[in-house]
């Protein structure tokens, strides 16, 4: 008798597949990144994410609620303001755009999902490096941690639930954290994108932060060959305080994801990329690929990797999938 084994048993109707399915992709797992752009009095498209949208004040607010009536697990605010200088100003200004449409979206959702703030300077540099510049136009990193504790304390006290620093500078972590605590926010928590890596799947979010920059961003960002220096970056921020850590991209590091997940003993988070985002539209564009089937399985391959948590900018209409498949509106 041959075969003796048979795991084909186990796929034989979709009831024994759901009984054994092995990862679950819940709304609650999906965090929706959003643009919100300085001087807009209506949305607009952003070219290289069809279906992405720079939001005004306005429709930012919507787009916020929408998603929490799907039931993502938290929204990722980014801010695109109309003016940069060297040393980003508009990100420390309580009325710089970022801080705005914070205030804006904790009056309109409150605690029924998690706002969190992207931490970085390069949406607010007219040289669109993630930090200020020495003499020598090198990104300085101990003069930067001082902005981002600044940042950081305007962007908590507009409403973040959660400060994610995300300019890989050394020591962000524990400077944040020290700077929340000792002006009363120790209840804000910290995501860390742990191990960013420089990656061309930022592309596209070029243009949806209107990047100011030239050259690149290889004396911060990983080095994609870098698996084990990703783990020691995720080490060093649940050291300095993290209460999340982050890998991205999500879809090229998958193995860097497993293994920052085994070590972790906090929450894990991965962000699919503009990059993720943008070839996949590309190639159901021209009909390429079955559009709900890919990003199911993207989402459902990042989550199987260890991601507790996944940043997309499909969370809504994911969210809204799984609300069609068990019937809730
Ligand atoms: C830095 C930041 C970037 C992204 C998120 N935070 C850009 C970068 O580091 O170059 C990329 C997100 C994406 O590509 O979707 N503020």
């Amino acid at each position: 008798m041959y075969p003796s084994h048979r795991p084909r048993r186990l796929r034989r109707t979709a009831a024994v597949r759901r009984l054994v399915s092995e990862t679950s992709l819940e709304p609650r797992h999906l965090v929706l990144p959003m643009f919100v752009r300085e001087g807009l009095t209506e949305p607009v498209e952003i070219t290289s994410m069809p279906g992405v949208f720079h939001h005004s004040r306005d429709s930012l607010r919507r787009a916020a609620s929408e998603a929490v009536a799907a039931g993502v697990g938290g929204l990722m605010l980014f801010g695109v303001p109309a003016e940069h200088d060297a040393t980003g100003s508009g990100a420390v200004d309580p009325d710089g755009i970022l801080n705005a449409g914070l205030r804006d979206v904790a009056a309109e959702v409150g605690d029924a999902t998690v706002l969190m703030a992207d931490t970085c300077l390069d949406e607010f540099t007219d040289h669109g490096h993630c930090g200020v510049l020495d003499e020598d136009g090198a990104v300085d990193n101990d003069r930067t941690l001082q902005v981002y504790a600044e940042m950081a304390v305007a962007q908590a006290d507009a409403g973040a639930h959660v400060i994610s620093p995300s300019g890989m500078m050394d020591g962000q972590v524990g400077v944040i954290r020290e700077s929340l605590d000792v002006t009363g926010f120790e209840d804000t928590s910290i995501l860390a994108y742990s191990a960013k890596y420089a990656s061309a799947f930022f592309g596209p979010f070029r243009e949806a932060v209107d990047s100011q920059l030239t050259g690149d961003r290889n004396t911060y960002q990983q080095d994609p060959g870098n698996g084990r220096e990703g783990l020691r970056e995720a080490d060093l921020d649940l050291a300095e305080g993290a209460d999340m850590v982050m890998v991205k991209p999500a879809m090229s590091y998958l193995d860097v994801l497993r293994d920052v997940a085994s070590l972790s003993d906090v929450p894990v988070a991965a962000y699919q990329v503009s990059g993720e985002y943008s070839m996949i539209e590309a190639a159901v564009a021209r009909g390429w690929l079955d559009r709900r089937r890919t990003v199911q399985e993207t989402l459902t391959s990042i989550r199987r990797a260890g991601a507790d948590i996944v940043l997309t900018y499909w969370a809504t209409e994911a969210a809204q999938w799984y609300r069609e498949s068990l019937g809730i509106r």
